[in-house]
């Protein structure tokens, strides 16, 4: 009888020490498609304090192509991760990466950019967090035709850089937002010049907007949208190369990361004149939250949240910076 209650009482403890073991050996992947971008950085920085919060790990890997997300997949199932969160590479690889995860018995979440079907619309059935982006990009426009107004600008002299990447709808939004409230707010159509970009990125946006100045060598005046702070960077610094001043430059760009500071604290003002600042935290720390809580104790994620953004300028980004 001793003995029977000895070995019950040693199965109950080691089954109470692997149940602890398995509630703290959550591990979670957090997939990036530019690990260089600030932006990506800063996810991964607050999904990291989301781990430290509640003691789970967090596999950061740069998935910049396809081959590596799918690879980065089977990765994290060897490793005994339970679930990751991904911004794609290319929002076509949903189908892919949901059938590879399902395989793997990985639990998995969207960020940022949503997957588009087969059907070419978004994969509703995979839970996602990205921004407002039409919103985000309809305040641009609005602060372009106040600063415009603000420096007593003609429209009928100015160039509209609009720095588009529309293979990816986040970004094609913001870019219809800015340039929808333009329109109506009656900056010229004519003087619209789409530049569109072959990557998104600071030197897509760079050899894109050197074209259009190049081609329209006799506008003095521009303003700049683009889908992210990098499109916009690239944008100014054509506009620098080719000699334009801060005074006869207005771009706007989205992220409000490093990338917008750095341009801030400069000495001299740039024709970076501010960024729509978005919630990194949000998009790094409540996912990482989200996917945690999922595997942890079974709590399904909201299907889709929408996050909101601040115009940040030389006059506020200390006060906005996290
Ligand atoms: C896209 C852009 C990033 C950032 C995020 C925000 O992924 O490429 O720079 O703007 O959206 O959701």
């Amino acid at each position: 009888m001793k003995k029977l209650l000895l070995f019950v009482l040693s199965v109950v403890m080691v089954l109470g020490v692997v149940s602890i073991a398995g509630a703290a050996d959550v591990k979670i992947g957090f997939l990036v498609k530019q690990p260089e971008e600030a932006w990506f950085q800063d996810e991964w920085r607050y999904a990291e304090e989301a781990g430290e919060d509640y003691g789970f790990e967090v596999i950061k890997i740069g998935t910049t192509d396809g081959e590596k997300v799918l690879s980065a997949i089977d990765n994290l199932a060897a490793q005994g991760a339970q679930g990751f969160i991904i911004c794609t590479p290319d929002v076509k690889l949903g189908p892919a990466i949901k059938a590879r995860a399902d395989m793997q018995g990985l639990k998995f979440m969207s960020v940022d950019d949503r997957f588009v079907g087969s059907d070419e619309q978004p994969m509703e059935e995979v839970h996602h967090m990205g921004i407002s982006a039409y919103n985000i990009g309809k305040l641009v426009g609005k602060t372009l035709v106040e600063q415009m107004n603000e420096m007593g600008w003609d429209y009928d002299e100015v160039g509209y850089l609009e720095m588009t990447y529309n293979q990816l709808p986040t970004i094609a939004e913001r870019t219809n937002g800015a340039t929808d409230v333009l329109l109506e707010k009656g900056f010229p159509e004519a003087n619209r010049y789409e530049s569109p970009m072959k990557t998104l990125d600071t030197e897509g946006s760079f050899n894109a907007a050197n074209i259009t100045i190049t081609k329209h060598s006799d506008v003095d005046k521009w303003i700049i949208a683009g889908g992210n702070d990098s499109s916009v960077i690239g944008a100014v610094r054509a506009l620098e190369g080719q000699g334009f001043g801060a005074d006869q430059v207005i771009g706007i760009g989205i992220n409000g990361s490093n990338f917008a500071i750095n341009e801030f604290e400069k000495n001299e003002p740039t024709g970076f004149y501010a960024s729509v600042k978005l919630s990194a935290r949000q998009h790094g720390y409540e996912t990482a939250e989200l996917m945690y809580k999922w595997i942890a104790e079974g709590e399904e994620p909201p299907k889709v949240t929408w996050t909101a953004g601040t115009l940040m300028h030389r006059g506020n980004y200390e006060e906005l910076m996290d």
